[in-house]
């Protein structure tokens, strides 16, 4: 069932566990997040953020991410990640998404607080939930931007927190998006302090490539949404090519199948390690 992220991450916080966020193209991934959703009983995350709407336009994702989240058994909200702008925000709430970020992690303070309050205002007439971000994530959710990691200030996360009211927090701690180079460092230090000083629900984008234990880590202190998006679509060309190599894929529903069955596979994997089976 269509569900708003808000009540997802607000059973996270009193279960001790965190919701994984996965990033979808098409069809065939959201078939497959939502058939290991229904295996595992887990509530999950569907989105897609704005750089991607290139290759999925949103009046076309957004419409089916929106039915099938509603035909799910378990509770599925909806998110738009990554919003840049008010405009593609406000069309992502008119097609019915649950939740919407603006990002503006790249603006000062009071600027990405400015506006995060205008998507606010916004978002609830269509009673949907708002995540903003601070600090630098590195790298771009579609790789083509080099951003520096730039951890985010613990008092920075207060402030937000009280002048904004938003509903999640994503917060820089070494993580960045795509595949790293070496395993990530995660600043716990920064990320407990801002558990300790804020009671918003924190985010952690860049899942791609964190160890299982400090996604647990992460998942225990504060972090109650973790963004998968390289991860899905690696997983998904990486099963087409192995049954391609197997012999298994002869015609187009073959391959259909092997993608719903890669983007299964990834989301069975992150929802088992964030302990978010039997959740739902
Ligand atoms: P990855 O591509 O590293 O999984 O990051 C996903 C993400 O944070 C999307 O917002």
């Amino acid at each position: 069932m269509l569900v708003n992220m808000r009540e997802l991450l607000a059973d996270a916080q009193k279960g001790n566990y965190a919701v994984g966020s996965f990033s979808v193209a098409n069809m065939e991934m959201v078939l497959g997040v939502l058939q290991a959703a229904k295996e595992l009983n887990a509530p999950v995350i569907l989105q897609i953020a704005e750089v991607r709407l290139k290759q999925s336009p949103l009046e076309l994702i957004g419409p089916l991410m929106v039915a099938a989240a509603k035909n799910a058994d378990t509770p599925v909200a909806v998110h738009f990640d990554h919003g840049k702008t008010v405009e593609k925000i406000t069309q992502a709430l008119e097609i019915g998404f649950t939740s919407v970020m603006f990002d503006g992690s790249h603006l000062p303070l009071e600027e990405n607080m400015e506006t995060t309050k205008r998507v606010i205002e916004i978002a609830k007439k269509y009673g949907a939930s708002v995540e903003a971000e601070i600090g630098c994530v590195g790298g771009s959710e579609d790789g083509s931007e080099d951003i520096a990691i730039n951890c985010t200030k613990p008092e920075d996360a207060v402030r937000f927190e009280s002048e904004t009211g938003v509903d999640a927090l994503a917060i820089a701690i070494g993580n960045a998006h795509g595949n790293y180079k070496s395993t990530p460092k995660l600043r716990f230090d920064i990320l407990q302090e801002v558990d300790e000083r804020t009671s918003v629900p924190l985010v952690l984008h860049g899942g791609t490539g964190i160890t299982p234990d400090d996604f647990v880590k992460c998942s225990h202190n504060g972090i109650k949404k973790i963004n998968i998006a390289t991860a899905t679509f690696d997983t998904v060309e990486n099963t087409v090519r192995r049954c391609y190599n197997e012999n298994n894929i002869n015609g187009y529903y073959d391959l259909q199948g092997a993608e719903v069955q890669g983007a299964y596979e990834n989301a069975k994997k992150h929802i088992l390690i964030f302990g978010t089976d039997g959740k739902a």
